[in-house]
């Protein structure tokens, strides 16, 4: 989608279809006596109130040039945010298309209130439209053309100067569509989303943009002793990749921060092979690492002025005569040993390994991790947060500075000790699941024995990482979960 800005007033521009925000109760409103004087009374019937989530499709006839309007409820004025924003927008993204229209305008004016920053309302709005309007038609065979699609969209203000919108426009959509690469690569089917697919998607990264990459192969991860997260790669015959990605490699005197994510291309559970209901989800069981790879992409294009490394370790979850078995016990590139209890805990198995190799190679800041870990969390949260556990607050400050400003909802879990006891084995130094009490902290504490004392954070994805009907500026299907937040994270660090 082509996204620019022009200063104009509403009844001047020329455009098939522009946005408006309206308020709830917004009788006083300025912007409402405009659009009176647009459209007649509209708002005096009182069938459009302005309450979230409200759209109304009005014709101008004829008034002004712009052809159609869209009223889009924002709420009320006191409980705006720049949520409250990228969410309408969502809504009215999906709406402008099926109408089939081409290019969309939105009036910035009638969505800036003075409490709310220009550029990150600008950059809601553009997040809104490019997320809400997402949709993904690699697999169709139906001509492309067919297919509705907003191509152009125009931020536009009659008060507010063009390189202040263009700021918010050009951060928006590098974010927006970063959301969208990791839906497109969460949802996309083991069969083509292989692990030598993502590990492509990282080289064309290194192509791209200014990112370095680094991937090992069976045979490299087994040279440098990366054993737990091969026992996951044994049971199958898809080459596994460890994909290393580094954004401000050259970059002096900057922090450095690693971000880690679970490569799950498919998720049988192994030996202990999960029931066949849902199973075609775990295709899914890569989000972390899509999430991680669709980041460093917009970290690389905002240059953000940090040095970040991207590790995802990327393989199917099999059951075969080379699978690794229940009762396994494997020595971790930590040199720790592990008792696998259920080969279905893959997760773990695999970031344990990926966490050491980052703590001990780039001794970064901070770590943060994304995996689709635990069904118990999707129990514990439902679909609305991402829950996740941290050992340092300094982590955790940033987390929620981050959640507030991208909209990407998290709840912070309990890591306390006392859920070790059920990680003792009888032979080895722990086991790797501690039965369904607490399953997502157990999980957690776990992952905790492998940070070589980097403070960190473990973001389990497993409930948000999708949805099952449109909603706002989620689609249906992958949400891209965390992208936007982890961005922020960086972005003000
Ligand atoms: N990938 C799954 C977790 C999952 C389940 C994510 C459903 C999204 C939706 C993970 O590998 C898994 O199977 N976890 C097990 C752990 C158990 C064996 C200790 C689980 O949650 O049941
Ligand atoms: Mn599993
Ligand atoms: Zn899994």
């Amino acid at each position: 989608m082509k996204v620019d800005v022009k200063k104009i007033n509403l009844k001047e521009n020329d455009l098939p279809l522009v946005i408006l925000g309206v308020l709830e109760e917004a009788k006083e409103d300025i912007m409402l006596k405009e659009i009176n004087e647009i459209v007649g009374e509209i708002l005096e019937l009182g069938d459009f109130k302005g309450k979230p989530g409200q759209i109304s499709l009005v014709y101008t006839q004829g008034s002004i040039p712009t052809k159609r309007l869209l009223l889009v409820g924002l709420g009320k004025e006191e409980k705006l945010t720049t949520e409250t924003i990228r969410k309408a927008l969502g809504n009215s993204s999906r709406k402008a298309r099926d109408l089939d229209v081409k290019k969309v305008g939105v009036n910035l004016d009638f969505f800036s209130r003075e409490k709310l920053d220009i550029v990150e309302i600008t950059e809601a709005i553009v997040q809104g439209i490019v997320m809400g309007s997402f949709q993904n038609i690699t697999y169709r065979t139906e001509k492309l053309e067919k297919y509705k699609k907003i191509d152009e969209l125009q931020v536009f203000s009659e008060t507010v100067e063009e390189d202040i919108m263009k700021k918010g426009t050009v951060s928006g959509k590098i974010i927006a569509e970063a959301v969208n690469q990791c839906r497109t690569l969460a949802w996309g089917p083991a069969n083509y989303i292989t692990p030598n697919f993502l590990a492509n998607e990282a080289l064309r990264l290194e192509k791209e943009t200014g990112i370095k990459t680094t991937i090992f192969d069976r045979e490299k991860v087994e040279e440098i002793g990366l054993t737990s997260f091969l026992a996951v790669a044994r049971g199958t015959k898809e080459p596994p990749k460890f994909i290393i990605m580094e954004h401000g490699a050259n970059k002096q005197g900057v922090e450095t921060v690693a971000l880690i994510g679970k490569a799950i291309t498919f998720d049988s559970g192994g030996i202990s092979l999960k029931p066949g209901q849902n199973m075609e989800k775990m295709k899914a069981d890569m989000t972390g690492g899509a999430v991680v790879i669709a980041a460093m992409e917009a970290i690389a294009k905002l240059n953000i002025n940090l040095h970040v490394v991207g590790i995802v370790p990327a393989t199917d979850n099999m059951p075969s005569g080379t699978a690794y078995h229940p009762g396994d016990i494997i020595t971790s590139y930590s040199g720790q040993t592990i008792e696998v209890i259920n080969t279905d805990a893959e997760g773990r198995m695999i970031l344990n390994d990926a966490l050491t190799y980052a703590a001990k190679h780039f001794e970064p800041k901070a770590m943060f991790d994304f995996a689709t870990l635990t069904g118990a969390m999707m129990i514990a949260l439902g679909e609305h947060a991402v829950g996740y556990f941290s050992n340092h607050d300094f982590v955790v400050d940033k987390l929620e500075e981050a959640s507030k400003s991208s909209g990407d909802k998290i709840w912070r879990m309990p890591l306390w000790e006392d859920y070790d006891e059920q990680l003792k084995s009888d032979l080895a130094d722990f086991k790797h699941t501690g039965g369904r009490p607490g399953g997502s902290i157990t999980a957690a504490r776990f992952l905790s024995k492998f940070t070589m004392d980097v403070p960190w954070a473990h973001l389990d994805i497993a409930g948000a990482m999708e949805q099952s009907s449109d909603k706002n500026y989620n689609p249906k299907g992958s949400k891209g979960p965390a992208v936007r937040l982890i961005i922020d994270v960086l972005r003000n660090w």
